[in-house]
């Protein structure tokens, strides 16, 4: 896609489409809006009239204008109640415009841009570009050539309002960072829609090597042996199930050409490939979204993605601990006592309760490489779901600051995180006769004791938990979030980890 940036009378830019927004119930003070009118000698006002159209959150409307104007259609997008919107929200704005384009077999689309404050319109650019990017996604290389979607837009031009001041130079960097991010989480959306068979622990690690030659990261892949060597038993455990083999992935940014890197940061993202709960097998309702139960490997993978071209200049370790969890002959069992990388030992009571154990061994790794801080990300829980309900994410660490940072790039990233406590009291949930700790505590706080859980491992490090649960996946297309995977957290981690390599 080739976007654009340009401040010229909209009478000289001809293209397919117009696309504007407004907020509910002001689309008459617009004076875009009024231009377009005048233009089209009244009549686009008459229309949302007769249409009923105020400009609701979704709602849209769309005009053809018959030669009177260069754009083949206008198309106004309602943004709903001004004081519900926020920056972010220009995401499902452009999201709405480029698949409208796209159905009307547009090649060709101008984005102006949504009602906001001067001050904001550079930092809105990296929003119509993200918008527009995810709004395009589909996963479709499992549908018939002929059936897939027509997708011809191949130009975008945001317009700012034309005859003021030139566009700001901060405009073409965050366009560039708009491209960048809708890339990673994009890629991230194809990892977690991947049918589980043909993504495999092996095949995984197979495109992540692929992925790391373009993106210039060093690649490590551990197989069993490896894995074994390295004592990650609670990883090996949790394979032992599965007729395919595990895999650990260590992928290494370091900036170029710098004795010293800025701060040195370890992301490990959950990868369990397919979890069927293993002897403590899963319903299959509950087992259906269970091919995505690696979305937390594919966030921080989609990260990792993206750290060349963002020209970080910290070095990033990002671990994955890959497997699928299987019942099966060899499988592991409710009762076994298995130690790991950490030394301490973990009473399994109960198999489905995977993904702490391969995470422990993940993090008692990342804790040696002695980071200034760690952070996981997971579907770790449906506790966390039943707490926050589907589109918010839960945040639990040991460090209240990194906490606060995290979460303020969270909200200026526009994904919806929450912090949740980790009290010591429940702690005593995962006390077990036999063994340092059990794997699972009993139904009450089941989000908090998976994150108690971990923390044991973390070692020193400063260390922030992410379980992305409920919003990893999405039931049903919601403005730039498409049906299935959403690849969830990559903008927050891209934007905390930007945020965090800037500052002093
Ligand atoms: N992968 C699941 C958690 C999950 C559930 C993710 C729903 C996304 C949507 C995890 O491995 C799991 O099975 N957790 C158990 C923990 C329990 C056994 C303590 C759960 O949440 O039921
Ligand atoms: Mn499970
Ligand atoms: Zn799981």
């Amino acid at each position: 896609m080739k976007f654009s940036l340009n401040n010229s009378e909209l009478k000289g830019l001809s293209s397919d489409m117009v696309a504007m927004g407004a907020f509910q119930d002001t689309l008459g003070q617009s004076p875009l809006f009024q231009q377009l009118d005048r233009e089209l000698g009244g009549q686009l006002a008459q229309i949302a009239t007769e249409e009923d159209f105020v400009c609701k959150q979704g709602q849209t409307l769309l005009v053809h204008t018959t030669g009177r104007l260069p754009q083949a259609r206008v198309l106004i997008v309602g943004l709903g109640k001004r004081e519900d919107f926020s920056l972010p929200d220009t995401r499902a704005y452009a999201a709405v415009a480029a698949r409208t384009a796209t159905a009307r077999g547009c090649r060709s689309m101008l984005l102006t841009q949504p009602p906001v404050d001067a001050s904001a319109q550079d930092r809105a650019v990296q929003f119509l570009v993200e918008g527009t990017e995810l709004g395009r996604y589909r996963f479709e290389s499992y549908i018939a050539k002929d059936d897939r979607t027509r997708d011809l837009l191949t130009e975008v031009t945001i317009l700012f309002p034309a005859g003021e001041d030139d566009i700001p130079a901060a405009a073409n960097l965050s366009l560039t960072r708009g491209q960048i991010v809708a890339d990673a989480v994009n890629w991230a959306r194809d990892l977690v829609n991947e049918p589980p068979s043909s993504l495999t622990p092996e095949r995984l690690a197979d495109q992540v090597q692929a992925m790391a030659k373009d993106a210039g990261l060093t690649c490590q892949i551990l197989g069993p042996k490896e894995i074994e060597k390295q004592k990650m038993h609670l990883l090996l455990g949790v394979a032992r199930g599965s007729t395919n083999e595990p895999r650990f992935i260590h992928l290494t940014y370091k900036p170029m050409g710098k004795e010293k890197p800025r701060r040195r940061f370890v992301l490990v993202g959950k990868g369990v490939t397919f979890d069927s709960g293993g002897l403590s097998l899963k319903p299959t309702a509950g087992m259906l979204d269970m091919k995505g139960d690696m979305a937390g490997a594919a966030t921080v993978l989609g990260v990792a993605r993206a750290l060349t071209r963002l020209g970080l200049q910290s070095e990033v370790h990002i671990l994955v601990p890959a497997t699928e969890n299987m019942p099966s002959g060899d499988a592991y069992k409710l009762g076994d006592v298995i130690t790991g990388l950490a030394g301490k030992s973990v009473e399994i009571v109960n198999t489905d309760a995977e993904g702490r154990l391969i995470l422990a061994d993940a993090l008692a790794y990342g804790d040696k490489l002695d980071p200034e801080e760690m952070v996981d990300v997971a579907t770790l829980t449906g506790a966390c779901v039943v707490a926050l309900g589907p589109f918010t994410a839960g945040a639990m660490g040991n460090d209240r600051a990194l906490m606060e940072r995290f979460l303020a790039s969270a909200r200026m990233a526009g994904e919806d995180f929450w912090h949740l406590p980790l009290p010591v009291r429940l702690k005593e949930q995962l006390k077990s006769p036999i063994a340092d700790l059990k794997n699972c505590g009993d139904r009450w706080g089941g989000a908090l004791t998976a994150g108690l859980f971990l923390r044991e491992f973390v070692g020193k490090s400063l260390w922030l938990h992410l379980d992305i649960a409920g919003p990893f996946t999405a039931d049903k297309e919601w403005g730039h979030l498409p049906k299935g995977g959403t690849g969830f957290g990559v903008a927050s981690l891209l934007d905390y980890l930007k945020g965090r390599d800037e500052a002093s």
